[in-house]
């Protein structure tokens, strides 16, 4: 018997089973081997909220929670965020290597040249309401792409895939920067084509009536950075969506919606939001230890602390401080930014938050730059959502060329009620009368 192996004995049938070890993993699968009985179905694993299953095999981003790594490809994220421009950390992510200076530049050429979008595109985003959440536009915009490029459901043929990621990657910026123009009713400003991806994205936002616009390059460089440190982080909740709706052959831009969507929730990238509005609630630094108080009450949840994988801290989030004082240099300090630090200070000495390993994430200190840069709090969970797009489309890519992956369909328990006599409409009792 190999030792890489885990021996278990079913106590109900007195039967040893012996299980490969591969990769640290057994097989879910072998367990159903392990029956009762002739009619027992097989034993299952429990795991809501996947807290130790893992999903897919991933040769895309390398994660140890423990020890507070975080690598793309096998790079340290502190290398290529200090080293990189985001589309050539886009261009690792999707294609495993960093690009030579001709990749680069046809790279950053193909993407520049997808970043338009369709008229018909654009008087559906002129729909939405002029408060329409920068995510709802987002989410909705990017399934309507499904309509404009039917040719994108051929998922099986990997040049068609790589037109389509290039389409979304180009054109994410876009739509969330003439989502803010619609909500602000400014008039849209189309893409140009001599500016980087980033600055491209700030001219689309920010540009008024200067015949060119130019961005301040310390701030861009943030912005670069900052999609660097959000571009990919392996099997998170949407990441696993874009996986999961792509298992089952839906077209890139519904699986990129609806990672989207989930995106969107307060306790994954919509957290950055959240961080805002609980720093303005905090209101000083005075208050920091009344607030922790509550939290730890149970009365209010610590926007931007925690992490379902890291255990000793996030390393992102020490990048996010250095940026925000490369920013402030040029935008003045951000008065919020000396509450964070006292939060994170005070918590950080706290034993309730020690013993519960909580310590500040990716998005604790990403809005309070956003806003210093000019962001409404609205767009910081669209600014995560543009760099994670690439992740999801090199997963999802990834996952397609897998001869493993097969339709994500997890199994459950049923509580529920069985085998019930059905009762005539007008024999049921009232449903007052329900017991229960
Ligand atoms: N504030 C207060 N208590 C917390 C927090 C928090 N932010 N996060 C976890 N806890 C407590 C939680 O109440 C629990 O305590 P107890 O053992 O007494 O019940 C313990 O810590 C373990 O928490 P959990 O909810 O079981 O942990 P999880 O791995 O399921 O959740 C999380 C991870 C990120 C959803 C959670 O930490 C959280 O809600 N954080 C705030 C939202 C946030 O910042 N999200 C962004 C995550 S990073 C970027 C991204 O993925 O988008």
């Amino acid at each position: 018997m190999s030792s890489n192996s885990l021996t278990i004995t079913d106590n109900r049938t007195h039967r040893t089973y012996t299980l490969p070890i591969e990769n640290g993993t057994v097989s879910a699968t072998d367990f159903r081997k392990m029956r009762a009985g002739e009619d027992d179905f097989g034993l299952m694993v429990y795991d809501p909220g996947f807290v130790n299953t893992a999903s897919c095999k991933s040769s895309i981003t390398f994660v140890d929670g423990e020890r507070g790594i975080l690598e793309f490809r096998g790079y340290p994220i502190d290398v290529l965020a200090e080293r990189c421009t985001f589309l050539e950390v886009a261009y690792l992510l999707l294609f495993g290597e960093l690009p030579d200076a001709a990749e680069l530049k046809l790279w950053a050429y193909e993407i520049t040249h997808h970043s338009m979008l369709h008229e018909t595109t654009i008087k559906f985003m002129e729909g939405f309401r002029y408060d329409a959440h920068p995510m709802s536009v987002v989410v909705s915009t990017v399934a309507t792409l499904s309509a404009v490029y039917p040719d994108a459901k051929d998922v099986e043929d990997p040049a068609n895939r790589l037109l389509q990621i290039k389409r979304l990657i180009a054109k994410m910026p876009t739509i969330t920067a003439w989502s803010y123009r619609n909500s602000v009713g400014f008039p849209y400003v189309y893409p140009d084509n001599d500016l980087s991806y980033t600055v491209n994205f700030m001219n689309m936002l920010w540009k008024m009536v200067e015949p060119k616009y130019a961005a301040n390059p310390t701030l861009a460089r943030a912005l670069d950075v900052l999609f660097i440190l959000h571009a990919d982080h392996e099997q998170n909740c949407s990441t696993n969506v874009m996986r999961a709706v792509g298992s089952s052959q839906a077209d890139p831009y519904l699986a990129v919606s609806a990672a989207a969507g989930a995106l969107s929730g307060s306790l994954h990238g919509g957290a950055n939001e959240q961080v805002l509005k609980m720093l303005n609630v905090i209101g000083s630094t005075d208050n920091v230890a009344n607030y922790l108080q509550k939290v730890k009450e149970g009365k209010a949840r610590l926007a931007g602390f925690g992490h379902r994988v890291y255990e000793n801290g996030d390393p992102r989030a020490e990048i996010m401080k250095s940026i925000a004082e490369q920013a402030f240099q040029v935008t003045g300090r951000n008065p919020r930014f000396d509450i964070a630090l006292e939060l994170e200070r005070a918590a950080l000495e706290d034993k309730y938050f020690v013993e519960r390993k909580l310590y500040p994430n990716v998005d604790f200190y990403s809005g309070i730059i956003y806003e210093a840069m000019g962001f409404k709090p609205e767009l910081f969970t669209v600014l995560f959502a543009i760099p994670r797009c690439v992740g999801w489309l090199a997963q999802w890519d990834e996952m397609q060329r897998s001869a493993e992956q097969k339709i994500a369909r997890p199994r459950q328990i049923y509580t529920g009620e069985r085998k019930r006599s059905f009762i005539p409409l007008e024999e049921r009792a009232p449903a007052g009368a329900r017991k229960g």
